[in-house]
This record gives C-alpha cells, structure tokens and sequence, in this order.
C-alpha cells in the first residue's frame, strides 16, 4: 500500500524519483507526487490518478534539484484528490513527508496541533506527520523525526526532508517495509527494492524504530536514543529486467508466462538425487514434526487459495489435522492453539498486515511459525521461526499469479517432506511424487507454447459480456475454482461465485439461467465422477458448462459446450496446471472489456492495513 521512494546524490533526481515510482505503481495508484529541493526551497507536484497523469505535468518541477522525495498512494484517509497526494508539507513550507501505512492516533494529534495553531490543508493522517516535525524541530531532523515517531500510533513508514538540511533524508519504520539503497555517492530510501534496482543492487534492511539518516556520502543508521547501529549491507540478485514488461502488453501476462520458471526456480535443489524432498530453514526438528498435533494456515487472498490447497497435500501426506483460515478473521478470534501448533502464514509479500498479526497471535499462544514468502527480507520472514521461501521472482500485477503457482508447489513440497518425516510416506511414494514434479514446470511451458493461450482467448472473449460467471470444483480443485473466480472479479469486475460442485444444489443453483456460463475445474481426480454429476445439474437448467479437463478427456468434450484442456496429472499436481487457463479466461475476458488488468480499480498489491 502507497510506494515511497527518496534519493540524495549528485544527480538531478525528478526522473529518478519518478522512475522509482513507476517500479512501485503497484502498491497502489489514486495519486502521486514529488518533491525536489532545488535552490533552497521545495518544488512540489501533485496529481490524481495513476502515474501518467504525473508523468504529463513532471517538466513543471524544476529538474535540478539533487535530493527528495516521492510517493504513489493507495487512498486510506482521505478521497484521492491533489490535496491528499503525498508527499505533505508543515505550515512553514520547511519540512516535506512521504508515508506508507496508518497514523491511528492522527485524529487527537491532528486537534492537538490545530489548537496550537497549526493549519492543515488535506484529510489524511498523514500530514500529522509533518506538522509534528515542524513542532520539534530544533536543528536536527533526526530528532524531530524520533519525536515525532513516538507520539504516533499504528503501522506506517514515512521519509522527511528539510529545507534547511538539503543533503539529508531521514527515515523511519514501524511494521512496514522501508529499505535503503547503498551506492557511491548516492544513497536511496524506498518501500521495496524494484524502485532503485536500476541503480543498485546493494540493500540494506532497517529493522521497526531503527532512525534511517541516508546522506549522498553515506547511511547513518542509529536508535530512538540516537545510538550507532549497525544494519549489513545485503547484494540481491534480482534483475531489473523482471521489472519491465519484455514485450508483452501487461505485467499480469508476463508473469502468467513465467510460471514454469518460478516453478522450477522454486523446485531448484528441493528435490535430493535420491527422489527425497530437502526443505532447509523450515525451524522444524525431527522431534518438533513428530510432536505436531495439527496445523493453522494463515493467509489473506490469493495466498489464502494457496493454503487450501495446502490442507489436502498437508492433510493426505502428512496426515495432521489442518485448518486454513483468512487471517483477518483468525486473529479476532480466540483460537485454540498450542505448543502442538505449526502456524503456516503464506503471505507473498510477507507485508500484509493481517497475516502478520495473526501470526503473532499464533506465536503468543504458543504456536511455532513457519512463514511461507516470496520476499527475502519481509517482516513475515523476520518474524517466524522458519521460513520457506518460493522463488517467483518480483510479482508486478496486482492480481497474483506466478506467486500463487510458487505457493501451491511450496505447500506441496511441505506435504511431501512432512509425510516422510512423520512415517506416512515411504522414500519410493515421495520419489514417484518428485519425479513427477521434477516434469512439471516443462509441461507447463510446453503446454503455453503450444498455443494454449490463445484457445482460452477464444473462448473467453465469447464470454466476455457476461453478466455473472460461476467456478465450481471439488476436493483440490475447489480452491483452484476459488482463485479463479478471485481472478475474475479483480480484474474484469464481472460478479463471480466459486462453490464447492456438490454444495451448489443448496442455493447457487437458483442463479442459474439458460445460458449463464459456469466454468468447472474437472480435471481427473478421485471425485470426478461426482463432479460430472454436478455438470449435468448445471446443463438440466440451460447453463453452459466451460470446463477444463485432462487432456485426452474426449466424453466431457461432448457434455460440455467448451472444453479447455491441461496437462494429465496426478489429481494432487492437477491445481498447477488448471488454475493457468483460469488466470488466462479471466485475463482476456479483462482484455475483452477494456479493463486495465496490471492496475485493477480499488486494490492494490500489497495490503500493510488492516
Ligand atoms: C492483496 C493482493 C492479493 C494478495 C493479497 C495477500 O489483496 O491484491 O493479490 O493475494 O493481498 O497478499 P500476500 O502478499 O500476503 O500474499
């Protein structure tokens, strides 16, 4: 949520600054703004919607200025409007922030600083932040920055510049990212890497309260108290290139084309020579996964989907009891959990707020934590006691894609190697599942090469103006159902409902109509017969039934009025495969609408409110 990004070097920086934006556009794109010190003062621009409409009005910020500060926001408090884009200035003109997250307590600081006399000009609880700067400072933006960080509440990461200390930014975080890029002579803050990745690929992590000095000849990292601290200096090995979109008309597309990458990135050195799986860093002894009474899965979107999935693998190899939960609803309850407990939270981005608290809970109540992220370095990743990382590489498109793909081959992956561990799976069962996995990235990039993509176009352009659309599946393929449907509604709006096929006859099959297009998940697997039970109760009342079958399934082919075929698999293999033309039909029934898929209205990538 919001992208911040800030430089101090030698160069003119309103083109990197904005570039910087461009990496972060994703975390979220109602507004924008910069601000440049140049010739002693601030130069400030603002804009309402996405990044283009910054882009068209940049020349009017002078482009000499050597250091700021700029922001892309996702809105919390506030309309998106010009008044409420960041970067927010005090009453002096003298003091410039940028914020990511929430000031909860912004209502009594922002009556308090009004009764002192301060004005404010926009409705966020952002702009506190400035005006509580303005009101310490004595000198050193350092300190007015700690003082201000301690009178405020909630989860947030803001940057402050000043007029009167025109090489310095400082920074600070509480539960949100903010990372630093080290280069030579030139020195960046942002929310996540991709903003400066084209400049340096040095990072430094600041940890919550660590008081963030970044200087053109260098970082100064200290505590609240002002003590020295010391941060390592991490090289990352992502390239710049996964940042841009190598020829294809959007981000989502791309990365829909890279899963069998990140799947074999994810797979790399996880399968031994002997068939075994190797998961290091999980946190988890011999004598912890023999103790394991059962499992909670934490997780919010899309990585919720993912952590269904997990409990059929978690449940049928490992044989543990597993409950998978959204984590916005786990952590109010009062869940029962205990040293037994293994909590799973899968969170790509290891930020989202909910997922994090609820892990926390978990931890408090005794639980062990094993975070499942794609983010090295992510507060989820910091924070659990184990971590098992999928290797998509950076994810751009909001709705998430070769993320899920990662996490549904982790939470296998993780079935395999408890099963072994705990004695229900012999070494020969775990091999004949590697080796079918070890295949599986190159089926799926056969599969897409051999024009896959554009049979689904077809179809789901014929689709495109419906008004409703229904998922169903069942057992394993009831959450690919789910994150299909998820896939619809974020990008092409078009009302969607999943349900499990053998619940329908309880209530969705009253919306269906002559004509009403239901896309079933009916690939092989131990329940299909019953799932076909389901298609004919679907076909009785005039609906079209788009399904998507193991190829070589010529009898559905007559049922159903569209066939889209994947890769034959074993049924525990099957989501990998057919969650892809479900990513696609919903991709291209976008496509069809005119829907701007990298930049879905009202979401964002990354969610760090709660
Ligand atoms: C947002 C994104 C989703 C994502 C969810 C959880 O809603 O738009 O794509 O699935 O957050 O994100 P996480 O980073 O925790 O997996």
């Amino acid at each position: 949520m919001c992208g911040i990004i800030g430089y101090v070097g030698d160069r003119p920086c309103r083109d990197i600054l904005f570039r910087g934006l461009r990496k972060l556009e994703y975390r979220g794109y109602d507004s924008a703004g910069i601000s440049v010190i140049d010739d002693g003062r601030f130069s400030l621009l603002h804009s309402v919607g996405n990044l283009d409409n910054l882009e068209a009005i940049l020349d009017q910020l002078g482009g000499d200025g050597t250091m700021g500060i700029a922001h892309t926001r996702w809105a919390t408090h506030g309309r998106p409007s010009t008044e409420n884009a960041h970067p927010h200035t005090d009453c002096s003109g003298r003091f410039a922030i940028v914020l990511n997250g929430i000031v909860e307590n912004y209502l009594s600081l922002r009556a308090e600083l009004q009764e002192e006399g301060h004005t404010f000009t926009s409705e966020t609880d952002a702009e506190v932040v400035a005006h509580l700067i303005e009101r310490a400072y004595q000198g050193s933006l350092q300190k007015a920055v700690v003082e201000a960080y301690r009178l405020m509440e909630g989860h947030f990461t803001f940057c402050a510049i000043a007029v009167d200390e025109p090489d310095t930014i400082v920074g600070i975080r509480k539960e949100t990212p903010l990372v630093v890029g080290v280069s030579e002579g030139e020195n960046f803050l942002a929310s996540a890497i991709p903003a400066f990745l084209a400049e340096t690929r040095s990072v430094i992590f600041p940890d919550d309260g660590d008081v963030v000095v970044v200087r053109r000849d260098g970082v100064f990292i200290a505590d609240l108290d002002g003590n020295p601290v010391e941060r390592p200096v991490e090289g990352v090995d992502w390239d710049d290139e996964a940042a841009e979109k190598a020829g294809y008309e959007t981000f989502m597309l791309k990365e829909i084309h890279e899963q069998p990458t990140a799947l074999a990135d994810t797979l790399t050195e996880r399968i031994g020579p002997d068939g075994s799986v190797a998961l290091e860093g999980l946190g988890l002894d011999a004598e912890t996964i023999e103790g394991l009474g059962r499992i909670v899965i934490v997780a919010c979107g899309t990585s919720y989907h993912a952590g269904l999935i997990g409990k059929h693998a978690l449940e049928r190899w490992a044989r543990l009891p597993v409950e998978v939960e959204v984590a916005s609803e786990f952590r109010y309850r009062d869940p029962v959990i205990g040293p037994d407990c293994l909590c799973i939270a899968i969170s790509q981005s290891g930020e989202t707020a909910d997922t994090l608290a609820a892990m926390r809970l978990a931890r408090q109540a005794g639980a062990r934590v094993l975070a499942v992220s794609n983010i090295v370095g992510s507060q989820a990743t910091r924070e659990a006691d184990g971590v098992l990382f999928t290797r998509a590489g950076l994810e751009i498109g909001v709705a998430a894609t070769k993320t899920f793909i990662s996490q549904v081959l982790a939470m296998l992956l993780l079935g395999l190697y408890l099963g072994e561990k705990r004695g229900h799976l012999s070494r020969d069962q775990v091999r004949t599942y590697t080796q079918e996995l070890r295949r599986v990235p190159a089926m799926l990039s056969d599969y897409l090469e051999d024009g896959a993509a554009d049979r689904v176009e077809e179809v789901a352009c014929r689709y495109s103006s419906a008004s409703y659309f229904m998922c169903l599946g069942r057992n394993i393929g009831l959450p690919v159902a789910l994150e299909g449907a998820l896939k619809l509604k974020e990008i092409s709006y078009v009302p969607t409902e999943a349900y499990a096929a053998g619940e329908m006859k309880h209530g969705p099959i009253a919306l269906l109509e002559e004509g009403s297009p239901v896309l079933v998940v009916a690939t092989d697997s131990r329940v299909y017969d019953k799932l076909i039970s389901n298609v004919q109760e679907v076909r009785a009342r005039g609906a079209r039934v788009i399904a998507i079958a193991s190829e070589g399934n010529e009898s559905l082919a007559e049922m159903a009025d569209e066939i889209i075929y994947v890769p034959r698999s074993d049924e525990m293999f099957a989501p990998l495969f057919a969650i892809v033309p479900l990513q696609l039909f919903a991709y291209h029934v976008a496509r069809c609408r005119g829907e701007k898929v990298d930049q879905p209205r009202n979401l964002a990538k990354t969610v760090t409110v709660e």
